[in-house]
């Protein structure tokens, strides 16, 4: 068990699902509460780590396999929770993280082919299996999500966004699943509808700690 003051939350989705929208909103809204909080992402959020995001995001789809992909993010994430996310936890913050590893059992394992069992052995290796204390799923159908992702980045797409269907359809149940298996720790949040009103979703499922 990590003792620390601080809560580490941790924001996931399929591409387009607005994460980006309401950790800003969030953070806010906590901010107003009088609560230190400290907003980061992944791939990336330590300048080591944002050196792996390029690497990671750009260049041919061909560019890494699988598991150099999952190998490339737990030296990120290494490098991010040292640098970056401990400290702040250790120092009493919040830290609201858009995409976790919860991320790379989705993208390199459920759709990427790796088994969750190597991706956790390689994370307790890496990161001595640190894990949010919180998360939330933000759910959005996914076609409506992908249109809203192609619409905001149009054909600027990453070597992640741009794949198919299939792909996000995997997922997304992948997502569904974690949904039941580690229902202690992630919730899932609707987030079709008014920004602010996912806001308050999320606030409400964050109020046993407010
Ligand atoms: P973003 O679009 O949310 O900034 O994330 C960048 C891309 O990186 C996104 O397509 C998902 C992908 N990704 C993985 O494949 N595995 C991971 O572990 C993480 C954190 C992101």
């Amino acid at each position: 068990m990590r003792k620390v003051p601080g809560r580490f939350i941790t924001l996931e989705g399929g591409e387009g699902a607005g994460k980006s929208t309401q950790l800003a909103l969030l953070a806010a809204a906590l901010n107003r509460r009088g609560i230190e909080v400290v907003t980061t992402r992944e791939p990336g959020g330590s300048p080591g780590a944002e050196d792996i995001r390029a690497l990671l995001l750009t260049g041919e789809h061909e560019r890494w396999t699988a598991r150099a992909e999952m190998l490339l993010l737990a030296a990120a994430r290494n490098d991010h929770l040292s640098k970056l996310i401990l400290p702040a936890l250790a120092r009493g913050a919040w830290v609201i993280c858009d995409r976790f590893i919860d991320s790379t059992r989705a993208y390199q394992g459920s759709a990427g082919g790796l088994h969750d069992e190597e991706i956790m052995a390689v994370h307790r290796i890496a990161c001595a299996g640190i894990m949010p204390d919180r998360t939330f799923y933000l759910k959005l159908p996914a076609h409506v999500a992908l249109a809203r992702a192609r619409a905001r980045d149009g054909n600027k797409n990453d070597r992640f966004g741009s794949r198919d269907t299939r792909y996000h359809d995997r997922l997304i149940d992948f997502f569904d699943q974690l949904l039941k298996t580690e229902s202690v720790r992630v919730f899932g949040v609707d987030a079709c509808g008014e920004s602010e009103s996912i806001t308050d979703r999320l606030m409400d499922a964050l109020r046993d700690w407010l």
